[in-house]
């Protein structure tokens, strides 16, 4: 795919929490470009930090956190930039749709209440595009019977339901990126696909880019244009779609695609690999892989691996990639 300007161009990225003296570094030396309205996955064992690295795009990390390094979206260094600032381009130009849809609706208002509160607060902050009333945004999202549900509370919707009312309320203002941190985990198959589709007609009609955190390998596969795997805070391997899933070149990838089926229609949650992802606080000097790498070398152990260009736009963290060993 040709690229002009990132859309978003994290540059050295590094988020520590806990102690100086003994960090826990969940996500390090993280560089990733997306272009304008370009889908990209990102997958990884839990704790893996990817979450970490979602919300430090956002800034919306715990104040203990310790962030460095650089986040441009659309030409702006957003982490110096003032939150006055920040809290203006959240849910215009840059939204989130997170997890759990029940926590992240007020239980005590109706969908029209809270959508219309959305709505009113993107019109002040000069959000107009293509903002339309509560029941378009509803309509947009494909919600059965959008005038019922706008006088209905939270819990009279089903869990996709309300997960779409999210979807609706992120994406009201036609924003340029949608980060969706497992939008889909705790809803059911069919739901999850539904939903996932609704990120690629945000694509064409608003020309939004979408970085999706999943589990679900499958997901990431039929969705996403490129792909990112973490492991450890780090990036191990990224590149398109398409030739990750051919031709993983990272053994953590590897291992995470062995258990893929062929069909394609199947749900594929990440299989466990034997043994333990290593303490962040403690990482060993070489590749945080190595532990677990059935194609480790002493290397591996000592030092950490450089990125390697594999192919197009594909780069692996692996002293072996190159060998073709891995
Ligand atoms: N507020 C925090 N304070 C201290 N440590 C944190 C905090 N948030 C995350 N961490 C640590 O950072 C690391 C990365 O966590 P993160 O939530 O980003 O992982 P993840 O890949 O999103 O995992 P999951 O798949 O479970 O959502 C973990 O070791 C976690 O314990
Ligand atoms: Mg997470």
């Amino acid at each position: 795919m040709p690229h002009g300007e990132p859309l978003l161009a994290i540059r050295g990225l590094n988020v520590e929490f806990g102690l100086p003296a003994r960090p826990v570094r969940a996500v390090a030396d993280a560089d990733l470009t997306l272009a304008p309205g370009e889908i990209l996955g990102i997958a990884g064992e839990s704790g893996s930090g990817k979450t970490t690295l979602c919300a430090a795009v956002m800034r919306t990390l715990p104040r203990t956190a310790r962030v460095s390094g650089r986040v441009e979206f659309a030409g702006k260094e957003l982490l110096s930039l003032p939150e006055r600032e920040m809290a203006r381009l959240r849910g215009r130009d840059l939204a989130m749709v997170l997890q759990n849809p029940m926590t992240s609706l007020d239980p005590l208002y109706t969908i029209g209440n809270q959508l219309e509160e959305v709505l009113r607060e993107r019109r002040r902050g000069g959000g107009a595009g293509r903002l339309g009333s509560a029941v378009e945004v509803l309509r947009r999202v494909h919600l059965t019977a959008p005038e019922l549900r706008l006088r209905q509370y939270p819990h009279q919707l089903s869990g996709g339901m309300r997960q779409r009312v999210l979807v609706g309320m992120a994406t009201a203002a036609a924003p340029r990126l949608l980060i969706a941190d497992e939008p889909t985990t705790a809803l059911d198959a069919s739901i999850q696909d539904e939903i996932l589709i609704l990120f690629r007609e945000l694509r064409e009609s608003a020309g939004t880019a979408v970085v999706i955190v999943t589990h679900d390998l499958s997901a990431i596969r039929r969705l996403s244009d490129r792909v990112v795997i973490m492991y450890a805070g780090r990036i191990v391997e990224e590149g398109p779609t398409v030739e990750v899933f051919r031709a993983p070149r990272h053994p953590y990838t590897q291992a995470l695609l062995a258990s893929l089926p062929r069909i394609e229609e199947e749900e594929v949650v990440l299989q466990p690999i034997p043994g333990q992802v290593p303490d962040l606080a403690r990482l060993p000097p070489g590749c945080a892989f190595a532990a677990r790498c059935p194609a480790a070398i002493p290397l591996c152990r000592e030092e950490r691996p450089r990125e390697r260009t594999v192919g197009e736009r594909h780069r692996v963290f692996c002293w072996r990639a190159g060998e073709g060993a891995a």
